[in-house]
């Protein structure tokens, strides 16, 4: 057996006992593929532990950047009480739409907002808003942008807040000081900013799974 064969088995397993999919969760994944949207949202399970960590966190208020369909919106927006407030970031006017929908099917649209166009230009809109400091951020979307990703994080957070970035492994080229990929340059970036932060503290995680080889990292913002 492969060892990627056998990642996903461990994963089918883990997912049907522990983050088992529901109607709406499928339908979210389905009609996201029927739009044409590209198959790049977290993996059940890792759905599940942003779930668990806004949960520990005891999130009132999440901000995500990157939304594609909403499913990584619906598992968090699920950790959320029914006042809490739910922010995502899309770029691509499309994917927003579906992930409109799916949120609504979820019984999410009061509580999650979609926002569309770069994330860069909505994440000043916001900070002028003055809005309540958000407890958990899911940066999950062009990776050359992360480390403005993680500086507004920052800016929209309170001590105790909890940053989450995905997909940092980069196929493991993040570990080449050398490269010359503007996703791994961003990458290394975000985690060095991280590292030499005084107000964060972070680590980074690698993952196999159905996802294939990949990993996040956290930050907690101190107090
Ligand atoms: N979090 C989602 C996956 C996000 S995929 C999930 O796990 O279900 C990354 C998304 O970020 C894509 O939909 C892409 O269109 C969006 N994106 C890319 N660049 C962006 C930008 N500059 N601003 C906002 N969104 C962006
Ligand atoms: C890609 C983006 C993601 O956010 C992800 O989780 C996996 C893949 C991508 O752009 O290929
Ligand atoms: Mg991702």
């Amino acid at each position: 057996m492969s060892e990627s064969q056998l990642w996903n088995d461990v994963d089918d397993y883990f997912t049907a006992l522990l983050s088992p999919a529901d109607e709406t969760l499928t339908a979210a994944l389905r009609d996201s593929d029927a739009a044409g949207l590209p198959k790049i949202n977290v993996a059940p399970n890792q759905g599940k532990l942003l779930q668990l960590l806004a949960r520990i966190q005891g999130a009132r208020r999440i901000l995500e950047i990157g939304t594609l369909g909403g499913y990584s919106t619906i598992w968090l927006g699920r950790a959320l009480p029914a006042d809490g407030r739910l922010v995502t970031f899309e770029y691509d006017a499309t994917h927003a739409e579906v992930a409109r929908r799916n949120l609504a099917r979820a019984g999410l649209d009061r509580i999650a907002e979609v926002r569309v166009g770069p994330a860069l230009e909505s994440l000043p809109k916001l900070a002028e808003e003055n809005p309540e400091p958000f407890d958990f951020v899911f940066i999950d979307a062009d990776k050359v942008n992360n480390p403005p990703y993680v500086e507004w994080a920052l800016k929209l957070t309170r001590p105790g807040s909890l940053i989450v970035v995905d997909n940092v492994v980069r196929g493991g080229h993040v570990a080449d000081a050398g490269s010359t990929d503007p996703s791994v340059r961003g990458t290394r970036a975000a985690l060095e900013l991280i590292a030499a932060h005084p107000r964060l503290s972070g680590t980074a995680i690698q993952t196999v799974g159905s996802k294939g080889y990949d990993g996040f990292a956290l930050a907690r913002v101190l107090d």
